[in-house]
């Protein structure tokens, strides 16, 4: 068998929020295949890292008051932790944020450069003058400009399903400060994508590298027409790498994203002395590429187009999977079924996941669901029933003994499991683990079934039949073994547990001994393998994510940030002066804080009080004000409010108005003077 070399990838995990079971369908299935490839003795290299850049580790930093690089840092020990829990093995975890990552970048522009698919154009884009950045998609919400439904994402309707930009939706609200976002304008560079047009109509129909269903959904939802510019740049503040010929722009967090899968390769490549060139551009390699379904755009359109820009290896497979619901339903917080990883791992055995979405994982797209009675169910009677059961009552009648010399008879039982390999490697390779474990569960059934007919409890009893009792044993852990090496790449752990049992180890390329017995060797004591689950554990776990939720929630509520939930009904009612108002303009006003000494009814004005404000020392306005409606004169003096103190006076019929007192609201029963805060004195500026 000639040894492939293929190089894997999963999607990078974002720097801004922790693991959780939805993101393990993913990291789990690709370590499934990688392991699987290895034990088959092909050179597979499994490479990840956090994605790092954008605006919401921006703002996350930003909250919690420290630096992005920081916060990255930490959070991408929090996933190594939270993988290696669960047995995943990266051969190299990077980061977006890389210096190697940062050159990459550089190489892939200037290729795409002199290609000529830059080109520059100016987008409108909502900016919060509050927090000091333009809005992504995520950070605003308002009313849909379609159906008028209150309280949409800024990209597409949850009610009626529309997509819009989100300068189209109707009273816009920056999530980040509470604040209505202004649009303002700003140069963005674009990669002409339609120019790669018949490039990519060849390779999504003929390289065989995409599901049949995704090639339908490209055909259908984007290369029957022409291909959309690609904006790939933001402007700065931006957490990312800034392009090198475009001042204040940053490359857009899905630009460096993918190149970090390269990056991650440069620095595992660095550290074995291999060339970078053999894995990226070597048409012996094989790429692999594990993703979600939400990200199908990037990594079949966008990517394929800047890898054959850059003349780099072109994937040969991305393999799509669907997204984990827990009960049927989406995971919820507030129901507790939103886990995440270091949850599950403090009550649960990681192995148990590991098989219960091997169970689950088909070739296709659908969602896959954890139905947690199901879970108890399969991982006890599958596990530990029939698996881990062949060993655990024939090894005691074995141990500190050898194996049989000789593989006894066992009526082809060993022969038919090792000639169901194949198929059982062609599940593995094209991801059917589903079918992969059915397989492997029937090979259980027929090994335990030889179990109960020869009942090894029984011989042991009889002096005279400690051969028999012997050859039952080897038999039935041979049995074991095979069954297990087929497991190896979902239960990694009971595949090293079963190596030390029998004194051989399983490991790279050790599939081969799924076809030849092992015999004579040492049988170690047993040692506890994989525990009965219990539904008391599992219980644990949705209460303790429950009250994760309910600690996230308090935290969410002690920030202010958007609380208020502001009607936008003030500004409709009177929308925003759109003349500009120069600093030159705004300093002619001058606004001083100013203490009501006098205040009197006007006789025969319905709505005005005379005011007399007093701005410090003997400094004096006279000031008539339409507060009447709400203000009684008896309780405005002795009160500070603010007062223009440089109006032109008015002559007005019931005397001179020498300034204006500054209040808010529509007027009637809804007026509202300004208040100074306490320690302000009368005569201060207002600026
Ligand atoms: O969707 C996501 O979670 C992205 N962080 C995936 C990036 S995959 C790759 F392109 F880097
Ligand atoms: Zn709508």
């Amino acid at each position: 068998m000639t040894q492939r070399k293929i190089l894997v990838t999963a999607a990078l995990p974002y720097a801004n929020g922790h693991i959780h079971l939805g993101h393990l369908v993913e990291y789990l299935q690709t370590d499934i295949w990688v392991r699987f490839q290895k034990l088959r003795g092909n050179q597979c290299l499994y490479m990840c890292a956090d994605d790092t850049h954008g605006t919401a580790i921006m703002i996350r930093a930003r909250q919690e008051g420290r630096s992005e690089e920081e916060l990255i840092a930490d959070m991408q020990q929090a996933h190594i932790r939270d993988f290696s829990a669960f047995g995943i093995e990266f051969d190299n975890y990077g980061s977006t944020n890389s210096e190697e990552n940062r050159k990459l970048c550089h190489a892939f522009w200037k290729e795409i450069r002199e290609a000529g698919l830059v080109k520059e154009k100016d987008v409108e884009q909502l900016f919060d003058p509050e927090a000091g950045t333009f809005l992504a998609d995520r950070f605003v919400r308002g009313t849909c400009p379609k159906c008028k439904t209150e309280d949409q994402p800024g990209d597409n309707c949850s009610s009626c399903g529309h997509h819009y930009s989100p300068i189209e939706l109707i009273d816009p609200v920056s999530t980040l400060s509470g604040t209505t976002p202004e649009v303002r304008s700003h140069a963005h560079l674009f990669i002409e994508l339609e120019k790669l047009h018949t490039f990519l109509d060849e390779w999504v129909e003929n390289s065989n590298s995409l599901q049949p269903e995704v090639v339908n959904y490209l055909k259908g939802h984007f290369l029957h027409e022409p291909l959309r510019d690609w904006d790939i740049s933001r402007p700065g503040p931006y957490f990312g790498f800034e392009i090198p010929d475009s001042e204040d722009n940053y490359w857009y967090v899905w630009f460096d994203a993918p190149i970090g899968y390269m990056a991650s390769t440069l620095q595992w490549c660095k550290n074995h002395g291999e060339e970078f060139d053999n894995w990226w551009k070597n048409p012996e390699t094989e790429i692999h590429h594990f993703i979600g379904k939400d990200i199908t755009y990037f990594h079949t359109l966008f990517w394929p187009g800047m890898l054959k820009t850059a003349g780099f290896n072109l994937p040969t497979k991305v393999r799509i999977h669907g997204f984990l619901t827990v009960g049927g339903e989406k995971m919820s917080k507030s129901k507790g079924t939103f886990v995440m990883a270091s949850t599950y791992a403090k009550h649960l055995n990681p192995s148990y996941l590991r098989y219960y979405y091997a169970s689950k994982l088909g070739s296709k797209l659908d969602d896959i669901d954890l139905n947690l009675d199901e879970f108890v169910t399969k991982v006890n009677s599958d596990l530990v029933g029939k698996v881990v059961n062949l060993a655990s009552r024939t090894t005691r009648f074995v141990q500190n003994k050898n194996l049989a010399d000789v593989y006894p008879d066992d009526g082809g039982l060993f022969a038919n499991a090792a000639a169901a390999g194949d198929k059982i490697t062609e599940f593995y390779e094209n991801c059917e683990y589903n079918a992969a474990m059915r397989e492997i569960m029937a090979l259980a059934d027929a090994a335990n079934k030889f179990v109960e007919d020869h009942k090894p409890w029984e011989l042991r009893k009889d002096e005279t039949r400690q051969d028999e009792l012997k050859d039952i044993c080897t038999i039935s852990l041979n049995l074991f073994r095979q069954i297990v090496i087929y497991l190896a790449p979902v239960l990694p752990r009971l595949a090293q547990q079963t190596g030390e049992l029998l004194n051989d180890k399983i490991g790279p390329g050790d599939w081969e001994k799924t076809q030849e017995p092992l015999v004579g060797t040492p049988v170690s004591p047993f040692t506890h393998m994989l525990k009965r689950l219990e539904d008391k554990q599992v219980k644990a776990m949705i209460e303790e994510s429950k009250e994760d939720q309910a600690a996230d929630a308090a935290i969410a509520s002690s920030d202010t940030s958007n609380q208020w939930n502001d009607s936008a009904e003030p500004l409709e009612k009177e929308p925003l002066t759109e003349e500009l108002c120069t600093y030159d303009d705004f300093v002619k006003v001058d606004m001083r804080v100013a203490r009501v000494v006098e205040a009197n009814h006007v006789e025969d004005a319905d709505r005005l009080l005379q005011l007399t404000l007093s701005l410090g020392g003997s400094e004096t306005r006279n000031v008539f004000a339409g507060i009447k409606s709400v203000y009684n004169p008896e309780d405005l003096v002795g009160r500070l409010v603010v007062c223009c103190a440089n109006l032109a006076p008015r002559k007005m019929r019931f005397g001179v108005s020498e300034g204006m007192v500054l209040a808010s609201g529509p007027g009637g029963k809804e007026i509202f003077l300004l208040n100074p805060d306490d320690g302000a004195k009368p005569g201060m500026r207002v600026h």
